[in-house]
């Protein structure tokens, strides 16, 4: 043990004397906040940003104090492109998630505070002269939203499940195929809640096929299952466009911070929109999201000190999936994945088989520049690609979606893995971690933002009207 200790300075371990100021400082403000939310209107929003906050400064420092405790534990990874190969603690996105899962279940009472006041001591009409039976009760449960609350319950039990898959698959290394279908099974409550609460299984169909099929679909059983794809996919999508420091993280808080804008157009309608209130419920999710991501990413990012596990990128995944079922947004969910899907897509030789696939697709670290380049699976004159294979990878070399080495005699001698970010450094050339990251990211703005602006102007054209009303 003590080798890696050795690795483990203080500085590395405890909080410098500038960061615990300013932790201390920000949770005791978002402690103030959070205690003047009980007075007045009580804005839920306003707590929820404060929970943010101090779940922000709780997943920070507990990064730091139980990294080693990680470590020992066996929950660590090696860094693989650094000229040092350090361990690192792995699995931190548990932490992430505990602390998560913390804030929202404190939460509860603030977006249900008015309500239980109205349920339980009739609600400001204290001076209507009440009926005897109701004295004696005292309470008017009926018009509690018991509803509401049974959505916001069903979005944390889901994650609960979520979390355990994920921890499990950190600590035991699951097979593929064998994790694959278990988010589907971690969003029965919300399809359960779905099914009640909305039961909406039509979709609109675009204005020009109208004539044709009608104006709303019926998918019936089929959008269940449809919910269910989504489901699985966000999460997978997520851990597999990973390996380079930080991209787990970032690619999850675009995707949330999207999602918030999103959520804040329909808060900002002039009138109440009917939409408001399952937008806010979102946001009620995706701000305390925000605030352990961002702790996070400062231990992740280049160069990393922590690994945020499997347990992150199916957590972060799911968060997705809980506020856009509960939300029905979830082709809205869809448009901010389409890096995800092009990345998954891309992925289909290697993961159905066709073009064999490593433990490991992640850029190959070059020690003598420092730079990453797009990482190759070798062939062999006796395993080359069948000749259909061979066509195609030859045919995807040519239009410069992947890279193809031949020998003289035109034998197969590696070909890049199929992961966008082999692609892009295809397409760029050698970078260092932090610049792929950075424009990795920076593609996903730009393309996540054309997503949402078909959703709300194009949409106007294929359908008559969107549904955010202006
Ligand atoms: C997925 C990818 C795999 C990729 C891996 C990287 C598929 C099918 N699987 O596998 O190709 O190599 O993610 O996370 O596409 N690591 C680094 N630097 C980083 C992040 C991770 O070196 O910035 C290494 C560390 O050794 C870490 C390990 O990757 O311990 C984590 O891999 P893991 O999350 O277990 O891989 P998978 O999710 O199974
Ligand atoms: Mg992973």
């Amino acid at each position: 043990m003590t080798g890696h200790h050795t690795n483990y300075h203080n500085s590395t371990t405890c909080l410098s004397q500038a960061e615990s100021l300013s932790l201390l400082a920000l949770s005791a403000a978002c402690v103030a906040v959070l205690a003047n939310t009980f007075q007045g209107d009580g804005y839920p929003l306003i707590a929820s940003l404060a929970l943010g906050g101090l779940a922000f400064s709780a997943t920070f420092s507990m990064i730091r104090w139980l990294g080693p405790t990680f470590m020992r534990a066996g929950l660590k990874g090696v860094d693989m492109s650094k000229h040092h190969k350090k361990e690192l603690p792995e699995c931190m996105g548990a932490i992430a998630a505990m602390v998560y899962l913390l804030a929202v279940i404190v939460f509860i009472p603030f977006p249900f505070y008015k309500d239980i006041v109205a349920a339980t001591s009739g609600g400001g009409n204290r001076d209507v002269v009440m009926h005897v039976e109701h004295v004696q009760e005292g309470r008017f449960l009926h018009r509690f939203p018991h509803g509401k609350l049974a959505s916001y319950l069903s979005a944390v039990m889901a994650l609960q499940s979520i979390s355990l898959l994920g921890i499990g698959d950190d600590l035991f290394d699951i097979r593929w195929r064998h994790k694959f279908f278990i988010p589907a099974f971690a969003s029965i409550p919300l399809l359960v809640v779905y099914f009640v609460d909305f039961g909406v299984t039509s979709v609109v169909i675009p204005t020009p096929l109208q004539p044709y099929l009608g104006e709303l679909f019926n998918l019936g059983a089929l959008y269940y299952v449809y919910m269910a794809s989504v489901a699985i996919f966000s999460p997978n999508s997520i851990n597999i466009l990973a390996g380079i420091n930080g991209i787990e993280v970032t690619q999850s808080i675009v995707i949330a911070l999207l999602l918030a804008f999103n959520d804040c157009l329909y808060l900002l309608t002039p009138y109440p929109h009917p939409a408001t209130d399952s937008h806010l419920f979102s946001l009620y999710f995706l701000v305390p999201f925000l605030g352990v991501s961002f702790a996070l990413l400062w231990h992740n990012w280049y160069p990393a000190r922590v690994f945020v596990g499997d347990t992150y990128c199916y957590f972060a995944g799911m968060v997705f999936v809980v506020v856009s079922i509960l939300g029905h947004f979830s082709k809205t969910l869809i448009l901010l994945l389409i890096p995800q899907i092009f990345n998954f897509v891309y992925s289909v030789p290697q993961l159905f088989g066709l073009v064999p696939c490593p433990r490991h697709r992640l850029p190959r670290f070059n020690a003598r520049t420092g730079l990453l380049e797009p990482s190759v699976t070798p062939w062999t004159p006796e395993r080359q690609p069948k000749p259909p294979v061979a066509w195609a990878l030859k045919t995807l070399d040519k239009v410069k979606l992947l890279r193809v080495t031949l020998d003289e005699e035109g034998r197969f001698v590696e070909t890049s893995n199929f992961t966008i970010l082999n692609l892009w450094l295809v397409w760029r050339g050698p970078l260092r971690e932090d610049r792929l990251a950075m424009e990795i990211t920076g593609m996903q703005v730009v393309v996540g933002l054309f997503g949402l602006f078909v959703r709300h102007r194009l949409a106007l054209i294929l359908f008559k009207q969107d549904n955010l009303g202006v």
